[in-house]
């Protein structure tokens, strides 16, 4: 029988949350932060550790069949993807900030500015919505150093707890969208393999309504 391929990110914040639900959801897996992949030992799925930002082209092609992933992810890179199940973790919010100093009395402001962010698809549609032309600086990390720098007049990147923007003096000005963990899907998905994630996400949602 085939295996279910589930991607999951290899480290950082969604990391340890989604091995934990894969845990809740009686899937046992060796937490090999070294190897790139496990086998659970219960059940027909494999666990793929990859990047955060090359999961949705893996799903697009059909490497994965699964992953658990943050929203706000599928939505700069992979808006053909289907979400199959919220999963309540990991909530955050992409946003636009400027610094503290700044007098922001709304979006004209940000108006042949320099926004650096690591979301580029995202801020140019909210842009265009708004009718703003702004120039992107794309950087994969360390977003919210670039005001301080000189590199930029406002970024754009996720929030969590807001400590980050805090301790860089940035204040949040707009805020794009709002995300969470999901579980998403694989437009190839095959009949045998959509079996075995039917499963997987009813357990999913047996455990979702007892963390209620
Ligand atoms: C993420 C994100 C923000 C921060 C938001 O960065 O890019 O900078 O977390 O979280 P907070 O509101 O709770 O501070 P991360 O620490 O993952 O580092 P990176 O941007 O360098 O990848
Ligand atoms: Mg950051």
């Amino acid at each position: 029988m085939s295996k279910l391929r589930i991607a999951v990110q290899k480290s950082g914040r969604l990391n340890e949350d989604s091995m934990k639900i894969l845990k809740d959801i009686g899937i046992s897996i060796d937490n090999g932060k070294d190897q790139l992949k496990a086998a659970a030992r219960n059940f027909p799925v494999e666990v793929f550790y990859l990047r955060n930002g090359d999961i949705p082209q893996y799903l697009k092609d059909g490497v994965v069949d699964a992953a658990i992933i943050g929203e706000n992810v599928l939505i700069e890179k992979g808006n053909d993807i289907r979400v199959a199940e919220k999963l309540g973790f990991s909530t955050c919010r992409v946003c636009i900030a400027v610094p503290k100093s700044v007098d922001y009395k709304g979006i004209q402001d940000l108006e042949g500015k320099r926004i650096a962010t690591s979301y580029p698809n995202t801020v140019k549609s909210y842009l265009e919505k708004n009718n703003i032309s702004a120039n992107l600086h794309i950087i994969n990390g360390s977003v919210e150093i670039a005001p301080n720098i000189g590199l930029a007049d406002a970024i754009c990147d996720i929030v969590s707890s807001g400590s980050t923007l805090f301790k860089n003096n940035l204040k949040e000005v707009e805020m794009i969208l709002k995300s969470e963990a999901v579980l998403a899907v694989s437009p190839l998905l095959s009949t045998d393999k959509q079996a075995i994630l039917d499963k997987i996400q009813f357990r999913i949602q047996s455990v979702l309504k007892g963390r209620q």
